[in-house]
């Protein structure tokens, strides 16, 4: 029997991300590809002081004692935000989702950083967007090509994730950031800033939202708590300038009436403890370990190899292949070797603007197995080397 799908079915692609998650969840396998927080760190779920009214169905908008919790963070962050204007969401990725609904409708055009988070292209792709990409520097994106593509492209919103980017790593120094934000201010273009990395730091940077900076262009600010507690929980939260603030709510209503109260009691309860500051210094404490691993494993045998800069806080390395190597089916061979990693592709926007790059995690694997896994990394991307070389 055929169903009649929507027009949008067409414009699915099935996740890459799970695709290899779910080979990397074989015993043995060392795998670099998801970006999951380490079990061992996530606090324990208690749900005993979570209130008996969890049960009952609630606010779209969230719990208000966790809203007014994350505006008064956001405040402290220098985003002058009411708890009004802060929604609870399933996960971050909701939010993503909640935008792509808000602004794109098909052909609508759209600019984010290349390369840039994969699930925001694939959420994004679906509603119908055009993609015009901005490439992303050490720095972070260059203002005046900004300024050039908003102008050319008049695009409904442009996305970013300034700190901690997924794939790259990258860190918006604080020039850009206000370079950033005085552009959209000038062209009135609203900015979509999703920054579910912020928490997780290793080496001091700013990382100011680029949100706090703006004066008069529309905003959305996406947070989360699922790297720094547990993803399992899939709770997440968005504020917004104030006009856009009630549409946001009313797709959110349509979608899935609220997120779970029990995740949200359980949340609002840890993070008002003293039990959070030190759960977040543990965490960043074993994460700065790992980054330093990977970092010192990749200078041994990726040297030659490979460009890339440790990255500041988040959870992934970036490299830049110095050959024109086929990622796709380097992970394919390093899979035969137990060991798995991101291909860089899928994060690129616009194909003219793709380069070989891997993207590998460093937060789930221990010390030890970051060593192993990047030896045998590096055999495998070599002889795909000599494979290109011998061929090109
Ligand atoms: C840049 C970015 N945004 C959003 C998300 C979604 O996170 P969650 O829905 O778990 O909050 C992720 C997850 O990896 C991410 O990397």
């Amino acid at each position: 029997m055929t169903h009649r799908l929507s027009r949008r079915t067409e414009r699915l692609t099935s996740s890459l991300i799970r695709d290899i998650l779910q080979i990397t969840q074989q015993p043995g396998v060392i795998s670099f590809a998801g970006g999951l927080p380490a079990e061992e760190l996530m606090p324990d779920l208690d749900f005993d002081a979570c209130a008996a009214d969890s049960r009952q169905y609630g606010p779209s908008e969230g719990e208000p004692r966790l809203r007014a919790l994350i505006a008064q963070g956001l405040s402290g962050l220098g985003l002058r935000c009411q708890a009004d204007q802060v929604l609870v969401t399933t996960g971050s990725q909701q939010g993503i989702d909640l935008v792509g609904k808000l602004f794109i409708d098909e052909g609508t055009p759209v600019l984010l950083e290349s390369p840039t988070y994969l699930a925001a292209l694939q959420c994004f792709r679906v509603y119908g967007a055009a993609f015009h990409g901005l490439p992303l520097q050490v720095e972070g994106i260059d203002p005046d090509a900004l300024k050039a593509a908003i102008v050319r492209h008049r695009p409904a919103f442009v996305y970013l994730i300034p700190s901690f980017q997924n794939p790259s790593g990258c860190c918006y120094t604080d020039a850009a950031r206000r370079a950033v934000a005085a552009v959209l201010d000038e062209t009135g273009t609203p900015l979509v800033e999703d920054d579910p990395y912020r928490d997780l730091v290793y080496s001091p940077c700013d990382r100011t939202p680029v949100c706090a900076y703006l004066e008069r262009a529309p905003w959305v600010y996406l947070g989360s708590f699922s790297k720094i507690t547990a993803p399992g929980l899939r709770v997440g939260y968005l504020a917004s300038s104030p006009a856009l603030f009630p549409w946001i709510v009313r797709l959110k209503q349509s979608s899935d009436l609220h997120t779970s109260r029990i995740g949200q009691a359980w949340l609002t309860h840890f993070i008002a403890s003293d039990d959070f500051e030190k759960h977040l210094a543990h965490m960043n404490g074993v994460y700065a370990e790992r980054r330093n691993t990977m970092q010192f494993a990749l200078v041994r045998h990726f040297s030659g190899l490979a460009e890339w800069s440790a990255p500041a806080g988040g959870l992934f390395f970036w490299l830049r292949l110095v050959e024109d190597v086929d990622t796709l089916a380097a992970l394919k061979v390093a899979l035969t070797h137990d060991v798995a990693f991101m291909p860089g592709e899928p994060f690129f926007p616009v194909a003219d603007q793709r380069y070989p790059a891997l993207r590998l995690n460093f937060s789930h694997a221990t010390p030890e197995k970051i060593e192993q896994g990047i030896g045998l990394l590096s055999e495998v991307l070599s002889q795909c080397c000599e494979t290109a070389f011998v061929t090109g």
